[in-house]
């Protein structure tokens, strides 16, 4: 399969997110990433509903929303609502997952799971069956920006010899300080949708920095 890219809107201008959007547009992105946060599973707050579903009146692509909530379960359908294509959950912030994963795909939605960097793949053996993607975590959650944690390739590797197993068309998301530098290699340890906020929003030529990352090839 063909990597896909999703650009991560949290890096985008809010005071011109209409023009970012049609941009996303005109470019090779694949999917539009949408950081949810909640300012209690992470120490930040993004937006909610209203801003995405403004998002969604111009994305002619998927939304991937990225919940960063505490029990996400209270809002999914609302989510499904404002726009959602892909909905990822944080592996950390749900009790009953299987449950919380069922949910999302009776919603017509692809289920994803996210990992905090400390949180380790092997905990996903019996769930990793049931959901569409899982999206690990190269920093901690909360804010664009930071540096990239290079345990990140040994969990890749790990989640692909596991999927290979059990879900080989399960994709692998990758998501935080994911630039130039490190795509490639992303890409080849298993990688196949990477998010990147910094790298795009803040490159001079953003369509450009898109078409870079999905022009790479790991073969
Ligand atoms: C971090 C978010 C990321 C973030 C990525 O909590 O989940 O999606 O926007 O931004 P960069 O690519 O700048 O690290
Ligand atoms: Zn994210």
């Amino acid at each position: 399969m063909n990597h896909l890219i999703a650009p991560s809107i949290l890096s985008a201008d809010f005071a011109n997110l209409k023009e970012d959007i049609l941009m996303l547009n005109n470019s090779e992105a694949d999917w539009i990433h949408v950081d949810v946060m909640d300012g209690l599973f992470v120490p930040n707050i993004s937006f909610g509903f209203p801003v995405m579903a403004a998002v969604k009146n111009y994305a002619l692509k998927p939304l991937d929303v990225h919940l960063m909530i505490v029990d996400p379960d209270r809002y999914l359908e609302a989510f499904k609502t404002a726009g959602a294509n892909v909905i990822t959950v944080h592996y950390e912030a749900c009790t009953h997952l299987d449950r919380t994963v069922h949910k999302i795909k009776e919603l017509g939605c692809k289920a994803g799971v996210a990992l905090n960097p400390h949180t380790p793949v092997s905990l996903l053996e019996n769930v990793i069956e049931e959901i569409d993607m899982v999206l690990i975590m190269s920093v901690n959650p909360g804010f664009g920006g930071q540096k990239f944690i290079q345990n990140t390739y040994n969990k890749i590797q790990e989640l692909r010899a596991m999927a290979n197993e059990k879900n080989p068309s399960l994709l692998i998301e990758v998501d935080g300080g994911v630039s130039s530098h490190n795509s490639l290699a992303l890409l080849k340890a298993g990688a196949n949708v990477l998010v990147a906020g910094n790298a795009i929003f803040g490159a001079d030529d953003p369509v450009h920095a898109i078409s870079e990352m999905k022009k790479l090839s790991p073969d």
